[in-house]
């Protein structure tokens, strides 16, 4: 899953991606060292969903360009010091269906984040195409059979644990699926590490009455009910910023980059500032309504 992009300052190259990439698209990562940084500030993660990305740049949709909205996403990530840790895309990096232009596009417009050396992981949403992706990426299936049709990983970053999950189903059918494979995948890597505080990122909203949502949202809370050490599942999707709790698990819907789906949503990204107890997330807006622009709120680790 992850890609690292890599820190050389030239213009980027098909190479330059290639050289960060796992083989197998099940990826064990560590992020930068902490202690690498120049500054004492906490260290913090940048958490971006739904950026829908065209082959055109210029391309617009409900008015937006969304090609615009992710350069001002970058911008302001870039403008915050000291950098992130990392940053997340919780899927629908493409338009509507994935095509390798659209791919190729996202990969221009992030690279001031590889040029910033800040690392970039990649999840997939159901307007994405998982071979073309692969494919630009140059992405090898994983050898792990229980994923092998899927584009999961682990990020080992201080002090939380991400595991990147798949929950594209069929490209431009909206309901989502983890499945019976991906679930017991899920099981296996969570029981791996049960202390490091750990967040799961998928990208279809958890609920078990929207027909358009994850569609096995109950067998996911059901895996994640006695592994306490999740701590709260981040989706989008929905387009929509909202957060709520199920018996302590925080549900996190992050705002799309691209557009809104009504009037009265913010387009923009969040910072994730974890520690000990639990984490700040706050809320910057580039577009779409602004009255929440720079909302934080506590997020508290449930007991283990
Ligand atoms: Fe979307």
């Amino acid at each position: 899953m992850p890609i690292i992009l890599s820190s050389s300052a030239s213009t980027p190259t098909r190479r330059d991606f290639l050289a960060g990439l796992l083989a197998g698209g099940v990826g064990l990562v560590a992020t930068r060292s902490a202690t690498a940084r120049a500054s004492d500030a906490p260290p913090w993660y940048a958490l971006i969903s739904d950026t829908h990305i065209a082959s055109d740049p210029k391309t617009k949709s409900r008015g937006e360009c969304m090609a615009d909205n992710l350069r001002a996403v970058v911008d302001d990530i870039l403008a915050q010091s000291p950098s992130p840790l990392g940053a997340l895309i919780d899927g629908d990096l493409a338009l509507t269906d994935g095509q390798k232009g659209d791919y190729q596009t996202l990969l221009g417009l992030v690279d001031p984040l590889r040029k910033g050396k800040v690392p970039l992981y990649l999840g997939l949403g159901n307007h994405d195409d998982r071979a073309h992706f692969r494919d630009v990426l140059s992405i090898e299936p994983t050898q792990d059979t229980e994923v092998v049709d899927k584009h999961v990983g682990i990020v080992e970053g201080p002090p939380l644990r991400f595991v990147v999950l798949d929950s594209l189903d069929r490209v431009n059918v909206t309901p989502g699926l983890l499945g019976d494979r991906q679930r017991r995948w899920l099981a296996r890597a969570l029981d791996a590490d049960r202390k490091t505080p750990t967040l799961l990122f998928v990208h279809h909203n958890l609920s078990a009455e929207e027909p358009n949502a994850l569609t096995d949202t109950s067998a996911l809370l059901e895996l994640l009910k006695p592994r306490r050490h999740v701590k709260a599942v981040v989706f989008g999707h929905t387009h929509t910023w909202t957060r709520r709790d199920v018996d302590g698990l925080h549900l996190v819907n992050l705002p799309a980059v691209a557009y809104p789906f009504t009037n009265d949503q913010p387009l923009g990204w969040c910072r994730l500032i974890p520690d000990a107890e639990g984490a700040e997330i706050e809320l910057r807006c580039v577009g779409g309504d602004r009255k929440k622009d720079r909302e934080r709120a506590r997020l508290p680790w449930r007991s283990s």
